[in-house]
């Protein structure tokens, strides 16, 4: 490219931004923009007219706490959504691609590879209607060199008299705290072509987001490093989970509590606190699926050990899931067959109403192909959703109609059931009257909390039987408090033992 034409100089005032998907990332980063910029014009579209008929009426299609103000605040003034794909992309000098990257569930790469196909589609379309010189920004988390494959597809289509610069600018949000994060980021990453145009490129879109962050928390570098990075920031946080998750395996066993050694851990200034919070297992549309993503790239380069690495996250993630559910199994007398059984909680994570990879998902399918009849709560799960989500997963709608009944109270879940089973920490479980719902529960009552947040010692005392991750319970059903074993199942350990040791596992005679 020549160095002296100047595509997009760096005092350019960027008035008009356009979004291509309107999803999780695409409505709450737009919606940001638009409340700090208020002499730019956002403007987000979608292929899906349900979706932005939802972003225009007073129901949201994405709960995030915060959102639904800005939207309000914004909308119709600088803050527009629409269908209109071809508009969006003539009119915007910076375009962003936030389209759904989900793992390939066919051919090669299958189970692993991002697929790229909206991303591509995407592409061709910006190439054929565009008009003028744009920077189109990859949004999306996408495997490296994406932004290579953007930048070939839109030169090879492109109007002669067009120009574009195509930059990597990965989204850190977290769901249920996304306002926070996009208002108040750790860094700002924008990685661009090491040339002229792609430097000012670069700073072009960096001056949108100094209207609100100091420039000191804006990074920016080539565009490889910009894409490796998501993947890579996005497997060592899952990484930190599968660690302590596996650690809880091993509290379990020895009678150690998880909580107490992450935070021994977590004090140390160089290892830190957060993201060690053993649970039932990770979810989320991210995680899961840029380790795949990594493993992928790692296969593709023939570099085995690395792949085999990082996949080992996620059998982690696989194996506590696994051992959550089967606990429940075991503990409840080795058949759940017939019985209720409440699921508090089906998001992801508390503070959203995304499903997308929840532990709850995997939770629920195991117990419904023991028999269990489920009543599911989730405060912002819709029923059409926990649905959907089992008859994919278990790939048998006869049974999820049948056996699954979605409550809107989590009282009503609660009536009658053997256990309730905690999979999302949303904040309502802690307030609820655990007396009255002991009440109406068969005895024993067993609670099963997957994301240790619940008072276990007042639950104790209330009657329940109480199961967590990664700690032992003192239960009323049990003589002793648990002893300390080797987890080799040696000696007389069995005596203090939980009557709920995975049967599977070195400790698997059940005292009935
Ligand atoms: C993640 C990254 O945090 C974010 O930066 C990236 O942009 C997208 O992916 P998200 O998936 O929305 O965000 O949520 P996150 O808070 O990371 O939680 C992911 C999963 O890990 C959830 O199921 C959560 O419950 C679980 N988790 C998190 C734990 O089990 N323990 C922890 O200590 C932290
Ligand atoms: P994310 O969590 O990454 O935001 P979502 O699945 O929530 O992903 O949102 C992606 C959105 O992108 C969906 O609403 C989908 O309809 C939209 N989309 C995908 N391909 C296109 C396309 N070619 N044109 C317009 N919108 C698209």
């Amino acid at each position: 490219m020549q160095a002296t034409v100047s595509l997009f100089p760096a005092d350019a005032m960027v008035t008009r931004v356009g979004c291509i998907g309107a999803g999780y990332v695409g409505g709450p980063t737009c919606a940001v923009i638009a409340l700090k910029c208020p002499d730019i014009r956002v403007t987000v579209c979608d292929m899906n007219p349900t979706r932005i008929g939802q972003w225009n009426s007073d129901k949201l299609p994405v709960f995030e706490p915060g959102l639904d103000e800005i939207v309000q605040k914004c909308r119709g003034v600088n803050l527009f959504f629409t269908t209109d794909v071809v508009a969006t992309i003539q009119e915007s000098e910076v375009l962003f691609i936030s389209v759904n990257t989900p793992t390939k569930t066919y051919g090669h790469g299958k189970g692993r590879a991002a697929n790229l196909k909206y991303v591509e589609s995407v592409a061709r379309e910006i190439a054929k209607v565009a008009r003028g010189n744009k920077i189109v920004v990859e949004k999306s988390t996408v495997p490296v060199k994406s932004a290579q494959s953007i930048a070939d597809i839109l030169k090879a289509n492109r109007n002669s008299q067009n120009k574009f610069q195509v930059l990597s600018n990965p989204e850190f949000l977290a769901e249920g705290t996304a306002i926070e994060d996009l208002l108040n980021p750790d860094r700002i990453l924008i990685g661009g072509e090491d040339s002229p145009d792609g430097w000012k490129a670069i700073e072009t879109l960096s001056s949108v987001y100094k209207r609100w962050i100091p420039a000191d928390r804006i990074i920016t570098m080539n565009t490889w490093s910009s894409e490796l990075s998501k993947l890579v920031a996005n497997a060592f946080l899952a990484q930190r989970i599968s660690a302590i998750n596996a650690v809880s395996a091993v509290c379990e066993a020895t009678g150690a509590d998880v909580g107490q050694v992450a935070l021994a851990v977590g004090k140390d200034s160089r290892i830190g606190p957060r993201f060690l919070q053993a649970s039932v297992g990770f979810g989320g549309s991210c995680f899961q699926k840029d380790i795949l993503n990594l493993v992928y790239i790692c296969e593709s380069l023939n570099l085995p050990e690395v792949a085999e690495f990082w996949l080992n996250v996620v059998s982690i993630n696989d194996y506590q899931k696994q051992r959550f559910a089967k606990r429940i199994v075991n503990c409840l007398f080795n058949t759940v067959s017939g019985k209720r059984i409440a699921i508090m909680g089906f998001a992801f994570k508390k503070n959203t109403g995304d499903t997308r990879e929840s532990a709850a998902i995997y939770v629920s399918a195991h117990l419904l192909e023991e028999g269990a009849r489920l009543a599911v709560y989730d405060p912002k799960v819709e029923a059409d959703q926990v649905t959907r989500d089992l008859n994919n997963v278990t790939g048998t709608p006869d049974v999820v109609r049948d056996q699954v009944e979605v409550c809107s109270d989590p009282y009503e879940a609660a009536r009658g059931a053997h256990a309730l089973v905690i999979c999302t920490e949303w904040d309502v479980f802690q307030t609820l009257d655990y007396a009255r719902i002991f009440a109406g529960m068969p005895k024993p009552a067993y609670v099963f909390d997957g994301r240790k947040i619940l008072d276990h010692e007042k639950l104790t005392k209330i009657g329940f039987e109480v199961e967590t991750i990664g700690k032992r319970v003192r239960n009323v059903s049990q003589s002793h408090p648990a002893a300390i074993t080797n987890g080799a199942g040696s000696g007389d350990g069995a005596a203090g033992l939980n009557s709920c040791e995975d049967a599977t596992g070195p400790d698997s005679e059940m005292t009935l």
